[in-house]
C-alpha cells in the first residue's frame, strides 16, 4: 500500500465550493489520494478558495506563508490552489508564492489527476466547452444525510459590485436526467436532504426531455424520488422567483419553508447602481406572494452596507426594508471593492460610516433572527439528525426552518426524521425533547 496518498482539503467560501471540494478530493481519489484532516500528514494540500471579498482572498496568501515550512520538511508535499482565486489570479499565483505548483480554476478541475501526472508548475484556468461533471467519477464518499447537488453555475447579472461572473462564467444549466441520476445516487447512500446549488439557482434552466425545465420543474420531479424526504435551494435572485417556483412552495411538502434571497439594499437608488434590477418595492411584494402560498417561510438575506454612494438615507431605507419583512436570518458584509468590477471605479463610503452601519444593520438583523428562534419554543417541529451532539444521549440536526436543534434522545440515530417538542431557544440553537419518530 506505499501509493496510498493523503490529501487535505481547505475550503473557503460559499456552498458551492463545498460541493467541489468533494468533487475534487474524489477526482484524486482515482489516482490514489484518501482524504485526511492533519494537514502535517498531507501528500497534497488543496486550497479551494474565494474571491468575493478582499479579506477572502487575503486568507489564501496567509494559508499559503503557513505552507512553506511544511513544503520545507517535506519538498514532494504538492500544493493546488483551486475555486475563485485561482480564476481571478491565475498564474500570478505561482509568481507569488513559490510554494504553489498548481493552480486550477472552478470549471477545470476534473483536469486535476492529468496535471498531477504531468508534473511541474501549472495553471489551468479555462472554460472548457466539455462539462466538466460529465468527466469526473460518480459520487461515492461515505457522507451524513444532507449532501449538497449542484444543479447551475455562473452569474450572467452583473451586479456591480460582484465578481461571481467573471470567477465562475456564463450562466450553465446541468441536464435534468444527469441531476435525477446523481440525486438518486445519493439516496441511495442514506442521503435525506438535499439542496441544490447554483449561483443563481432560481435561474435554473436545464435539457430535459422536451426542452429546457424551470427549477420548479426539477423540484417537483425530485419531490418524487422515493425516500427523499427534504429539499431545498440555494441562492436565489429576486427577479427569477417565477409563478411555478412560488406555486411549488405552496403545494410541495419536501420543499422546506426556508428560502434565502438577497435583496442587498433598501434603497432603489443603490439598488439602480448595483444593476441589480429589482426595487425594494417589487422585493417586498414578492416575499408577500411568497408568504400568501407559505406563511411559514423562514426567509433569509444577503446585505451590503457602504456600497458607494450610500447615503444615510439610503442605509435609513435598507432599515426599514428589513423591519417590513422580518428576517429569520442574515448575512451582511461591508463594501469590498473588487478588481475589475464597475462599482470598484467609484469612490468607496468611508471606512468608519460603513463600520457603524454595518454594526447598526447586524443588530436589528439579531434581534429577528433571535425572536424568530425564539417563535419556536414550546412548538413541534421536525428534525432530521445529522450527528451526535457533545452532551451522551444527545442528537443534532435542522429543522425543517434551518434552526440546529439538540434533541436528548439516547434512541436516536442519524438519518432519522423526528417529531420533538421545542423546549428552549440559546444564542444558535434550540433545544428539544423527542416526541416520536417519522421516518
Ligand atoms: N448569487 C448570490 C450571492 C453571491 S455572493 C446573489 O445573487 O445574491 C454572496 C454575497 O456576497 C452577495 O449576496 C453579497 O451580499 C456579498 N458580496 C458580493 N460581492 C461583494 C462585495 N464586493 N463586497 C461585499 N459583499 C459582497
Ligand atoms: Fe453576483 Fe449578482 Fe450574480 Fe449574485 S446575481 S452572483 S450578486 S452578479
Ligand atoms: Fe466565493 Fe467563488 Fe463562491 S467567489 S462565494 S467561492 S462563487
Amino acid at each position: 500500500m506505499t501509493d496510498v496518498k493523503k490529501i487535505f482539503v481547505k475550503t473557503y467560501g460559499c456552498q458551492m465550493n463545498v460541493y467541489d471540494s468533494e468533487r475534487m478530493a474524489e477526482a484524486l481519489g482515482a489516482k490514489g489520494y484518501v482524504t485526511t484532516d492533519k494537514v502535517e500528514d498531507a501528500d497534497m494540500v488543496l486550497l479551494n478558495t474565494c474571491h468575493i471579498r478582499e479579506k477572502a482572498s487575503e486568507k489564501l496568501y496567509s494559508a499559503l506563508g503557513r505552507l512553506r515550512a511544511l513544503k520545507n520538511a517535506k519538498p514532494d508535499l504538492k500544493v493546488g490552489v483551486a475555486g475563485c482565486v485561482a480564476q481571478a489570479e491565475g498564474a500570478e499565483i505561482l509568481r507569488r508564492s513559490p510554494v504553489v505548483d498548481l493552480v486550477v480554476g472552478p470549471q477545470a478541475y476534473h483536469r486535476l489527476p492529468e496535471m498531477l501526472d504531468a508534473g511541474g508548475r501549472q495553471v489551468d484556468t479555462d472554460f472548457p466547452v466539455e462539462d466538466k461533471f460529465t468527466l469526473l467519477p460518480e459520487r461515492k464518499s461515505l457522507r451524513g444525510p444532507t449532501a449538497f447537488l449542484t444543479v447551475q453555475e455562473g452569474c450572467d447579472k452583473f451586479c456591480a459590485f460582484c465578481v461571481v461572473p467573471y470567477t465562475r462564467g456564463a450562466e450553465v444549466s446541468r441536464p435534468v436526467s444527469r441531476l435525477l441520476v446523481e440525486a438518486r445516487g445519493l439516496v441511495a447512500q442514506g442521503v435525506r436532504e438535499i439542496t441544490l446549488l447554483g449561483q443563481n439557482v432560481n435561474a435554473y434552466h436545464g435539457e430535459g426531455a422536451d426542452g429546457a425545465w424551470a427549477l420548479s420543474r426539477l423540484l417537483r420531479e425530485l419531490a418524487k424520488v422515493d425516500g427523499l424526504a427534504r429539499l431545498r435551494y440555494t441562492t436565489s435572485h429576486p427577479n427569477d422567483m417565477d409563478d411555478d417556483l412560488i406555486a411549488a412552495h405552496g403545494d410541495l411538502p419536501a420543499l422546506m419553508p426556508y428560502l434565502h434571497l438577497p435583496v442587498q439594499s433598501g434603497s432603489d437608488q443603490i439598488l439602480k447602481a448595483m444593476n441589480r434590477k429589482h426595487t425594494a418595492d417589487s422585493y417586498l411584494r414578492l416575499i408577500d406572494r411568497i408568504r400568501a402560498v407559505r406563511p411559514d417561510v423562514l426567509l433569509s438575506s444577503d446585505f451590503i452596507v457602504g456600497f458607494p454612494g450610500e447615503t444615510d438615507a439610503d442605509f435609513q431605507a435598507t432599515l426599514d426594508l428589513i423591519r417590513a419583512v422580518g428576517f429569520g436570518q442574515a448575512f451582511s458584509f461591508k463594501y469590498s471593492a473588487r478588481p475589475g468590477t464597475p462599482a470598484a471605479e467609484k469612490t468607496a463610503v468611508p471606512a468608519p460610516v460603513a463600520d457603524a452601519r454595518l454594526h447598526e444593520l447586524q443588530a436589528l438583523i439579531t434581534g429577528q433572527q433571535r425572536a424568530a428562534q425564539e417563535a419556536m419554543v414550546g412548538r413541534e417541529v421536525t428534525v432530521l439528525y445529522e450527528k451526535p451532539g457533545r452532551m451522551a444521549g444527545q442528537m443534532v440536526g435542522k429543522s425543517d426552518h434551518l434552526h440546529a436543534v439538540h434533541v436528548s434522545d439516547p434512541d436516536g440515530r442519524i438519518g432519522q426524521l423526528k417529531r420533538v417538542r421545542v423546549l428552549a431557544s440559546s444564542s444558535n440553537s434550540l433545544a428539544a425533547d423527542p416526541l416520536f419518530t417519522i421516518e
